[in-house]
């Protein structure tokens, strides 16, 4: 049977989680799974955890969930190590979102300063757990899902020397659910090729006799639901810019396409119901509740409120084709090998890719058009100079990387939110 460790066990997406692996159960027959949370997780692991147990018990499927605190001995001999923690919880993403907005700036999860810092914060950590891998879990494959996937992915890589890994999102899934509905056709009958980067990637899409159907799509798009994930606001891309790539670009591709739009929005939402972090922390609060409930023993609708849904069919799904060599299409955050030859093919990309029991293989994309190029080498190079920073806490590095970062605008105002980041984050960051 399969061992499966996830760290940052305490997480409201738990229950996504555990109904993945009991759907695939019969090609994946897992043993045990260890949640892992630290001291400040402790409660919301306890919650949780009773509430997955639950879940299996109510399945025909015998399998044990273990809570603990002590992710060395979590990790001992493992199969599969998923990471969805989030370093200083939803306070500190509270902060990354509100510090660069008090400043007239975008602070997000995974864009713009916030996302930077919450490399900053998550980094060292990730590199700490590929560390106890090397010595408890040599052979174990690491799926990340923790955020910036993208670089969180790099980071393992380049800097962990870890190379069983792969990155997830679910917003790749999320498209591939919903856009052949707009055709009215099933997601069996179209072939997709995604390529960029984690939150900053495009795809093309063809029938089952090879015809692109890109363009079809993006006209649907402006009539119904195109898949967009419930934390970024519906700014509509101009259609005359998709017509002319013939691509469709992620939903996060809003925050470079309409910056101007994107970022009043986010200004005025900061100023009026909270910023995203403050109203997931609501909505995570009566997810709690409902975890608490004996009675529950299934994953309750209201996690669809969260930007993450369908998040299981993303990581349960890699797992299962890595065990079972069954070379399924997914997106994945890879080692590029040539598959985006207008990035260098050490670093990683996310990618179309079949997943076997070799790990992730890229497909080739082939040359992007001018305009996507540029933004891709920008935001590729963006993501390299952050992630130098979160190793070498060095401060010129960080103003480096927040200087290249086209949604910080650079000056004295850009320097004052990197200070006052770093000191919001302090206990985050030993290694500034
Ligand atoms: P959360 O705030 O509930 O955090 C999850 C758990 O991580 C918490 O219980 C926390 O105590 C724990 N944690 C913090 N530091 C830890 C550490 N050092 N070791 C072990 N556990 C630790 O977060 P969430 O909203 O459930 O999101 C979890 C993570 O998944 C975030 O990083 C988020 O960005 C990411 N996410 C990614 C995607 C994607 O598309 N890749 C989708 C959804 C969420
Ligand atoms: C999307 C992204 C995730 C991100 C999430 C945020 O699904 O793919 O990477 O973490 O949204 O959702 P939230 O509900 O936390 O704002
Ligand atoms: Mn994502």
């Amino acid at each position: 049977g399969v061992k499966i460790v996830t760290i940052g066990g305490g997480s409201s997406y738990t229950p996504e989680l555990m109904e993945g692996f009991i759907k695939r159960y019969e090609e994946l027959p897992i043993r045990e799974i260890w949640l892992v949370d630290i001291e400040d997780g402790k409660e919301k692991l306890e919650i949780v955890g009773k509430m997955a147990q639950r879940m299996w018990d109510a399945s025909p499927y015998d399998v044990k969930i273990h809570l603990t605190l002590d992710r060395q001995k979590a990790l001992k001999d493992a199969d599969f190590v998923t990471t969805q923690f989030r370093v200083g919880l939803l306070e500190a993403r509270i902060k990354d979102e509100r510090i660069p907005a008090y400043y007239g700036m975008l602070g997000q999860e995974t864009n713009g300063a916030g996302g930077m810092f919450k490399a900053f914060r998550t980094i060292p950590v990730i590199l700490d757990i590929v560390e106890d891998m090397k010595r408890l879990c040599p052979d174990a494959w690491l799926v990340n899902f923790t955020n910036p996937s993208g670089m969180v992915t790099e980071a393992v890589i380049r800097y962990g020397k870890w190379d069983k890994v792969v990155g997830l999102c679910n917003v790749p899934v999320m498209a591939m659910m919903v856009e052949p509905e707009l055709l009215g056709v099933k997601t069996e009958d179209l072939i997709y090729k995604f390529a960029g980067l984690n939150h900053f990637h495009w795809h093309k899409v063809a029938d089952k006799h090879g015809k692109d159907v890109t363009l079809e799509i993006i006209n649907k798009m402006y009539e119904g639901d195109a898949g967009l994930p419930t934390n970024i606001h519906d700014i509509p891309f101009y259609k005359e810019q998709l017509k002319q790539m013939n691509m469709i670009p992620c939903g996060y591709h809003r925050y470079y396409y309409r910056e101007e739009e994107m970022l009043a929005y986010a200004l005025e939402e900061y100023k009026t119901i909270g910023t995203r972090a403050q109203q997931v922390k609501q909505t995570e609060t009566e997810l709690f509740d409902l975890y608490r409930d004996p009675h529950l023993d299934h994953k309750p609708e209201q996690l669809a409120k969260r930007g993450g849904a369908h998040y299981s069919d993303a990581a349960c799904e890699t797992i299962a084709s890595i065990h079972a060599n069954k070379n399924t299409h997914i997106v994945v955050s890879t080692k590029n090998n040539g598959a985006v030859p207008d990035l260098p093919s050490d670093c990683v990309v996310e990618v179309s890719a079949y997943l076997g029991a070799q790990g992730a293989r890229a497909i080739a994309f082939g040359k992007l058009p001018a305009a996507e190029r540029g933004w891709l080498q920008v935001m590729k190079n963006m993501e390299l100079v952050t992630i130098e920073a979160a190793v070498t806490g060095n401060y010129g590095t960080a103003l480096q990387a927040f200087t290249i970062n086209p949604m910080v605008r650079s000056g004295d105002t850009a320097r004052k939110i990197l200070d006052e980041l770093l000191l919001a984050h302090k206990k985050y960051l030993p290694q500034f």
